[in-house]
């Protein structure tokens, strides 16, 4: 079912495995900030040495290797190559360590995919109002265009900026995630639209300077669970399943996608809740102006991040103005799924399928990549994870059934994550690795979980496959040429 050129990769974040926060000249960023100012992360830890990939680079790289993977997804850390989050100061030792990176992944046949920003604004870009002053948008484009400049000769694979939704809402809502800011109802869709604006000048500037000669794609990866009304017959559990997507993946998608603008049910469901406040004034859902670049049609290909699905059923007000009561959406977890480590993960592979065929028929046919998606396990931590060999088998072979039978264009699969990592708020205790890593010992050593054998398998059966259809292909070609040949040469003899 997968195509020849499939990307098989696996995914990781700067600030989640690098470590090095202080090394050679990198620049404090919010989510150093955040881990140091205690208590906003589990049993107070923080990713100041996290899996030190800073100095272990060559580890991580013969895990890639390991599992045969021919791409792989890892962020830049904006303040380790530009310390203040300007160009006017690049540090050099940043540079020559993604260049490292990627030249190394080139030397073993793997493809970058190049995230530029996966969550850790520079703090001294926070001083200045982060994601919620309209400059940051402009700061942004300087410091893609500097990174398409240094990297863009051998990066084909972009994407802008990492899951807008959960940096808006977990970041400058509820304020679990850094800069931990809590102004419900109002921050997030400015922080949102502000995240769409910068993608949108980093996508034009790459298409007028550097696509020319690089010729790369650019997009934003969307996090998105798959909703379903919980009792399907009830037209209010459709409608808020329904605005449950249009507040999770239509926020960023309708943009880029549809209209150059949000949902409008989305829009509708956050002014009738103004209203309802008496909050005056423009509508919290900032518009997008003529004179700034489009946003529309600024993504190249969809980058999706599938965890889970949800069932859902309207909610009934929280009695504040904040995001949850704009949206009005319980979500339920059906209690027939399986929680793998955290409550909010159930096992449910099938809802990425049907993502992707809802992806495929609302947002004309794109090219899509499954930039993340994975199964975590809490503590006591097992190196025969059966379970997730069995997560990784169905989500596979969902993925297979959306090219096969539903037509979708999935041109590649990330699983999250090739390391057990730092898991944001929840620290070590919640682990996602393809590969574990014991967190105690100082070698930080990297073993290898079942369901890294297990993906391993099916990417060397995929292989073997390709060459086998290669193969035959070019014997069957000496066949018909030898026939050719031959019956030229019957003719001429006779
Ligand atoms: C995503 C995030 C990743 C990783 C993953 C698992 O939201 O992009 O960095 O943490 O979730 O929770």
């Amino acid at each position: 079912m997968f195509p020849r050129d499939f990307a098989w990769g696996a995914g990781t974040a700067a600030y989640q495995i690098e470590g090095g926060w202080q090394a050679d000249g990198k620049g404090p960023s919010i989510w150093d900030t955040f881990c140091h100012e205690k208590g906003g992360v589990f049993e107070e830890q923080n990713g100041d040495v996290a899996c030190n990939s800073y100095e272990l680079w060559d580890k991580d790289l013969e895990c890639i290797q390991q599992l045969g993977l021919t791409h792989y997804r890892l962020s830049l850390s904006w303040a380790r190559l530009l310390p203040d989050g300007t160009a006017r100061q690049v540090n050099q030792k940043g540079v020559q360590y993604y260049n490292k990176v990627i030249d190394d992944l080139l030397a073993c046949s793997v493809s970058p995919m190049v995230t530029l920003y996966h969550f850790d604004l520079p703090q001294a870009l926070q001083d200045q109002g982060g994601w919620k002053s309209a400059g940051i948008a402009s700061l942004f484009d300087s410091y893609a265009k500097f990174c398409f400049q240094t990297f863009g000769d051998r990066v084909k694979l972009w994407i802008t900026v990492n899951e807008p939704h959960v940096c808006a809402k977990l970041g400058h809502e509820d304020g679990i995630h850094a800069p931990g800011l809590k102004e419900p109802g109002v921050a997030a869709y400015l922080v949102g639209h502000n995240m769409l604006r910068a993608h949108a000048m980093a996508w034009h500037s790459y298409d007028a300077f550097y696509r020319p000669t690089q010729r790369g794609a650019v997009s934003l990866a969307i996090n998105s669970d798959w909703f379903e009304p919980l009792r399907p017959g009830r037209k209010e559990d459709i409608a808020a399943a329904e605005r449950d997507l249009a507040f999770t993946l239509g926020w960023f998608a309708w943009p880029l996608f549809v209209t150059g603008d949000y949902p409008e049910i989305m829009r509708s469901a956050i002014d009738s809740q103004s209203e309802m406040f008496g909050y005056g004034g423009a509508s919290r859902l900032p518009r997008f102006l003529k004179d700034e670049p489009a946003i529309l049609g600024t993504a190249d290909f969809f980058a999706l991040n599938y965890y889970t699905l949800r069932k859902v059923k309207a909610a009934g007000g929280t009695g504040q103005m904040c995001l949850k009561n704009d949206r009005d959406a319980e979500e339920v977890l059906d209690p027939s799924w399986s929680i793998c480590g955290v409550s909010w993960l159930a096992v449910v592979p099938h809802g990425l399928r049907k993502l992707l065929k809802y992806i495929k028929d609302t947002f004309n046919h794109p090219a899509v990549y499954i930039t993340e998606n994975g199964f975590s396990q809490v503590g006591p931590v097992q190196i025969e994870d059966v379970q997730r060999c069995g997560f990784y088998r169905d989500v596979i072979s969902e993925v297979a059934k959306a090219i096969g039978e539903d037509g979708v264009d999935v041109r590649g699969y990330f699983a999250w994550s090739l390391l057990d990592n730092f898991e944001w708020a929840d620290g070590f205790s919640v682990r996602f690795g393809l590969f574990h890593i014991d967190f105690s010992d100082a070698k930080l050593s990297r073993t290898i979980y079942h369901s890294g054998q297990e993906y391993a398998k099916m990417i060397r059966k995929y292989k073997k496959a390709i060459e086998m259809s290669a193969m035959y292909s070019s014997s069957g070609n000496q066949r018909v040429s030898k026939r050719i040949h031959g019956r030229k040469c019957q003719d001429k003899e006779a």
